[in-house]
């Protein structure tokens, strides 16, 4: 079946929370002085942000009871639709005992500044052990996911937000594009197959391979790395960005790739993190996902294919974006490059393993990056960043 075009964002209508009158948002911040408010740390800002650009919809503000619930046990919004993560809003209970349903909530940046209001609708209790088990398969605190779970507050407060202007960044203001932004860069470039890339980890010639096989037959890529909270250890926001310019100016036509920057926190949810960021890239304009191996996975949680096979939960119609899935891809000297278990027939003696992971090490142990694993100009960059760590982590020790 051809795909639509162009795609409809997930249940029909791409959100807007952000109000376009200057004088109701002067209006909604005179009001919010008067309100109980809320200053959100950086994962709620992340989440409040990707509400009100569209990128989350349908969804229009925190989750109350009903869908968070239904999230939980069946991967959907209580109407039925796709949606495999909770997106909440955790406060504690000082905050819990003056709020109530039918109250407004104001907003505001962690640095205080006023960005909005959230329209109480439900305020409730919940078990963080049973939503750990459900969305990352572990109550384990050592998982980052659920130790972010785990550090926030015991009371959920659900509605819609109303937003007076997006939260300011002073960093990669010609990456963050919105879904409406990146919509129409695509109908302008006239592409209508156009495949997301999620990525936290430095890239590797895996990465690269995958984005040249799907270049072959698909009209565009579209790049997104993320740039919102991530843990540590992860490589900064910066050097990911920097890492994927000098790969673009060197390797990859201009004119078929977009980069742009992915402003949501990772969650490490593995599967069901893999169905969420392909819902969410749809509300971006992209028709096909790219899912590898271990995608959005940490450490041993999951397995390699665990969240190639959470797809086949969800009809091809419901969730609107197509998936594609590849295996692990390795460099085969036999082969004379990057190759996976679908098209080497090599053994594994002949094989290099990358990973993120192996990367980092490789790194930290000052070893040089191999042009089969790195490209050289994206190593260069991971050199200076290694070498800057390495140089404040000796001077913070002296
Ligand atoms: S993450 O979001 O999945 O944590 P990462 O940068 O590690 O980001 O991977 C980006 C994408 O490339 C994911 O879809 C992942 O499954 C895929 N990927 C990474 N390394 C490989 C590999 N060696 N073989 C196949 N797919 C890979
Ligand atoms: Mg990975």
């Amino acid at each position: 079946m051809p795909t639509r075009f162009p795609i409809p964002p997930h249940g029909g209508t791409l959100v807007d929370r952000v109000l376009e009158d200057p004088a109701a948002a002067r209006d909604l911040e005179g009001e919010a002085r008067t309100l109980p408010t809320i200053t959100l740390n950086l994962r709620q800002r992340s989440d409040v942000e990707m509400i009100a650009t569209g990128a989350f919809s349908p969804l229009r503000g925190f989750m109350t009871r009903e869908d968070y619930e239904s999230v939980l046990h069946t991967m959907r919004l209580a109407d039925g639709l796709p949606w495999p993560l909770p997106v909440t809003l955790a406060i504690g209970d000082e905050l819990a005992r003056i709020l109530d349903v039918g109250d407004r909530l104001a907003l505001q940046e962690p640095e205080g500044a006023f960005l909005g209001v959230l329209d109480v609708e439900d305020l409730f209790r919940y078990d963080k052990r049973e939503e750990a088990q459900r969305v990352y398969r572990t109550t384990d605190p050592a998982h980052p996911g659920v130790a972010a779970l785990y550090e926030q507050g015991d009371w959920l407060v659900g509605g819609p937000i109303t937003l007076a202007r997006l939260p300011h960044h002073r960093d990669f203001p010609r990456y963050r594009l919105t879904p409406r932004e990146t919509r129409r860069l695509f109908e302008q470039r006239g592409w209508r197959r156009i495949v997301g890339f999620q990525t936290r980890n430095p890239i590797h010639r895996a990465h690269e391979y995958l984005h040249k096989c799907v270049m072959e037959t698909f009209d565009g890529l579209f790049l997104h790395p993320v740039i919102g909270p991530t843990k540590p250890g992860d490589l900064p926001n910066e050097v990911r960005m920097r890492c994927y310019e000098v790969l673009i100016e060197n390797y990859y036509p201009k004119d078929r790739v977009v980069l742009a920057a992915y402003p949501a926190w990772m969650r490490y949810a593995g599967p069901r993190e893999a169905v969420f960021h392909a819902i969410v890239r749809k509300n971006y304009g992209c028709t096909h996902f790219i899912v590898g191996r271990d995608h959005a996975g940490v450490g041993n949680y999951y397995h390699t294919y665990d969240a190639h096979r959470i797809f086949e939960e969800f009809g091809e119609e419901e969730l609107g974006i197509t998936p594609l899935f590849f295996d692990h891809a390795f460099y085969c000297r036999r082969c004379g490059g990057v190759a996976s278990t679908k098209t080497c027939p090599h053994p594994q003696e002949a094989r290099l393993e990358f990973s993120g992971t192996r990367v980092r090490e490789m790194l930290q142990a000052g070893e040089p990056l191999p042009p089969e694993l790195t490209r050289p100009e994206v190593a260069q960059v991971l050199k200076e960043w290694a070498q800057e760590e390495l140089a404040l982590e000796t001077g913070a020790g002296s």
